[in-house]
């Protein structure tokens, strides 16, 4: 299986980023093809809105990274996403690119509403795994909800998996012991008694991450 994986945050040992390496070493156990880009080193224009992919059934705009990321995005079976949720959202170097998506997608507007046809019914697993620094989930369910219809629409056969780390502020939380996320939580005045049950989810995400990891890399899924 080949492998797109998109690392959103532009932090060094991010958790997102931990969340998606724990998925790539399963993938890669099982033999899957990885190529991981961080979206904040590419040169990706944003999108103009000139909607002429309508016409012509590809982005118009030229001279930036978005013609080889457009082909190892339809090349890959899997593609991962890591974020953290910013306000809600992407961080804008992910979001421009989820824009760019609208040149894969033929777009009719009817009476009722718009009907959205790809140009190429997609069949790819999509996997998106969010970092947020709140302890409810709903503050990346914007991002969720946007992927959920995007994926939907750019093939029904296409998969969406979808993981949120939550309560996760500094870099590398999500892989700290008991007593170090104790400490943590003593110096951001967080309830200490919520470090060992959130040790205990952080390790069990990672844990299940690693295991979806092996089975989409392998194509079992
Ligand atoms: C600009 C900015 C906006 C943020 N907005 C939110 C937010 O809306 N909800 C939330 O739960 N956390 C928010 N956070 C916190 C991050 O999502 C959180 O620290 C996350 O775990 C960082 O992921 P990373 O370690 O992968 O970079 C924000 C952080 C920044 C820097």
């Amino acid at each position: 299986m080949k492998i797109l994986a998109l690392k959103g945050s532009p932090r060094e040992n991010s958790n997102s980023t931990i969340m998606l390496n724990r998925f790539l070493e399963g993938c890669e156990k099982s033999g899957g093809e990885i190529k991981s880009i961080k979206p904040r080193d590419l040169g990706i224009k944003p999108c103009a809105g000139c909607l002429r992919c309508n016409l012509i059934r590809r982005c118009s705009l030229r001279g930036d990274d978005w013609e080889q990321l457009s082909k190892d995005i339809l090349d890959a079976d899997i593609i991962a996403i890591s974020s953290p949720v910013y306000f809600f959202n992407f961080p804008s170097e992910l979001k421009g690119i989820i824009d760019r998506f609208r040149s894969f997608i033929h777009v009719r507007i009817t009476e009722d509403g718009l009907i959205h046809t790809p140009w190429v019914a997609w069949r790819k697993k999509f996997v998106v795994l969010l970092s947020m620094g709140s302890p409810d989930e709903k503050e990346g369910s914007g991002i969720i909800d946007v992927m959920r219809f995007i994926v939907k629409e750019l093939g029904e056969n296409n998969e969406l998996h979808t993981f949120n780390g939550t309560r996760l502020a500094v870099q590398g939380q999500i892989e700290f012991g008991p007593d170090k996320l104790k400490s943590l939580y003593k110096k951001l005045q967080i309830p200490t008694e919520l470090a060992d049950p959130d040790h205990a989810r952080n390790r069990d995400l990672l844990s299940h991450l690693y295991s979806l990891g092996t089975e989409l890399g392998a194509g079992v899924k």
